[in-house]
């Protein structure tokens, strides 16, 4: 059974526990799309992990992680990440993580452009997380960037960086941004590059006999349909296809070998960065900060927070294909009198069912809500469905039929044993 998971709303949906949750039935955990800009958070006992660009398969022991063709990788980023999964006693060798030799490489002006760019949007921001994400994916189409395979073989790199290093300083000149100086460049990316070679490999073969053999593949979505290059709140969007379909370019198992897509979402709305979200609601917002939750995983910015949007969902399901839902901080609305949902949204006299692909019309939306009673009490604690308050059970199975697909997994806390399978 192969599986590709995606985020339903704007990223940060959960997406980290419950992949730790779908490994245990999968041989192989996959990244395909994004890099360091997704954070995603797995609680194993009174242990916590933020893992940014390996897989969240990388915890239970026995499993072989991929990051695949799709992903951009910044190679100093990730021996950090393997350093600092060493220290929490997580060992990763080649022989439970391999590295795609044709994922593309993330330069210190890739992070400088992004934040260049940023600053000169002033207002028009999109609040990027300035890992380099956006310019990285731009030197791949523009066919000019450098990618791991490049980066393993010394003469070839050390050949290819001196003209990518002199053009970008050109351009980071002319933007009267700091220069990248080349030789502590080289030294420092020669010595990832050693620490990596070993776990690079040819990921697409490997995936191709996986499958073959009848292995079961997860495929981890980073980021959230909202923030797909495509089909998300464009500009406000991260530089990748984080929908369904890009678990298939990012990797190069083809759609007809998947067999089911899961989509997670909050019980709520979350969006860190800029851009319209309709829902937001400050009491919320207010509510869930005081808890110490929604806070971003990878900036620490504090999360935007509103209502559950439906439209939203709905539109998720239909270009992620969502077969199953899992529901996840459904704790976070317990104290909550009354719940609303948002339903369609207002433009002018005219209400809309959808989501308008015109972003200056999205931003003007206003929503139209249904509302639920609360359950106003603690969820954390329940441990089989009919452990949940008849109107938090009402609430979950009236916003995945809104969604329109099955709920499978509904969550209560950060941990493993916080999980309802249904
Ligand atoms: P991801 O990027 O989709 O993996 O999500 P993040 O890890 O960035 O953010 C989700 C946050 O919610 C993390 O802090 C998780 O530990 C936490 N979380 C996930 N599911 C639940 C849940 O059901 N209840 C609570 N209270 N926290 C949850
Ligand atoms: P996970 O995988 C939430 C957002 C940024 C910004 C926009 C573009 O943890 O769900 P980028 O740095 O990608 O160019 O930023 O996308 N963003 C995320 N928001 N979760 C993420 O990942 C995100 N990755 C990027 O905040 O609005
Ligand atoms: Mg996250």
């Amino acid at each position: 059974m192969n599986t590709i998971l995606v985020g339903a709303q704007w990223g940060d949906e959960g997406k980290g526990k419950i992949i730790d949750v779908l490994t245990e039935q999968a041989d192989i955990v996959v990244r395909t799309q994004g890099g360091n800009n997704a954070g995603h958070t797995v609680y194993i006992g009174p242990k916590k992990y933020v893992l940014h660009l390996i897989p969240s398969g990388i915890l239970r022991p026995g499993k072989v992680c991929v990051v695949g063709n799709g992903v951009v990788i910044d190679p100093v980023s990730l021996v950090g990440e393997l350093d600092g999964l060493e220290k929490l006693g997580v060992g990763v060798t080649p022989e439970n993580l391999q590295i795609s030799e044709t994922a593309h490489v993330v330069f210190p002006w890739h992070r400088e452009l992004d934040a260049q760019r940023e600053v000169r949007k002033g207002h028009g921001r999109i609040g990027t997380t300035k890992r380099g994400i956006g310019p990285t994916y731009g030197d791949k189409a523009a066919r000019v960037g450098l990618r791991v395979i490049d980066l393993i073989n010394e003469a070839r790199f050390t050949e290819r960086l001196r003209e990518r290093w002199k053009e970008n300083n050109d351009v980071l000149q002319a933007l009267g941004a700091p220069a990248v100086d080349y030789d502590a460049l080289h030294r420092e990316y020669t010595a990832a590059a050693a620490r990596l070679r070993p776990f690079v490999t040819n990921t697409v073969v490997y995936l191709h006999h996986s499958t073959q053999r009848g292995l079961n593949i997860l495929f981890e979505g980073a980021q959230g349909t909202f923030l797909d290059i495509d089909h998300g709140t464009y500009p406000y969007v991260t530089s990748s296809n984080t929908t369904a379909g890009g678990a298939c370019t990012g990797s190069g198992v083809p759609p007809n070998r998947m067999d089911r897509v899961v989509g997670v979402m909050k019980a709520y709305t979350t969006r860190v960065g800029e851009g319209p979200l309709p829902t937001e609601d400050a009491g919320i917002s207010d509510l869930l900060h005081a808890l110490g939750r929604e806070f971003g995983a990878t900036t620490g910015r504090p999360r935007r927070c509103g209502w559950f949007d439906a439209v939203v969902t709905r539109h998720a399901a239909m270009v992620n294909g969502i077969d199953e839902l899992a529901i996840t901080n459904t704790d976070g609305l317990d104290t909550v009198p009354v719940i609303k949902v948002c339903v369609g949204y207002k433009v002018g006299d005219q209400v809309l069912r959808h989501i308008p692909s015109d972003i200056e019309v999205f931003a003007r939306c206003v929503p139209v809500y249904e509302e639920f009673p609360g359950w106003q009490s603690p969820t954390d604690g329940a441990r089989r469905w009919e452990d949940l308050p008849v109107n938090c059970r009402h609430y979950l199975l009236s916003i995945a039929q809104m969604t329109g697909a099955r709920l499978t997994i509904a969550s209560v806390g950060p941990a493993r044993e916080q999980t309802m399978l249904l």
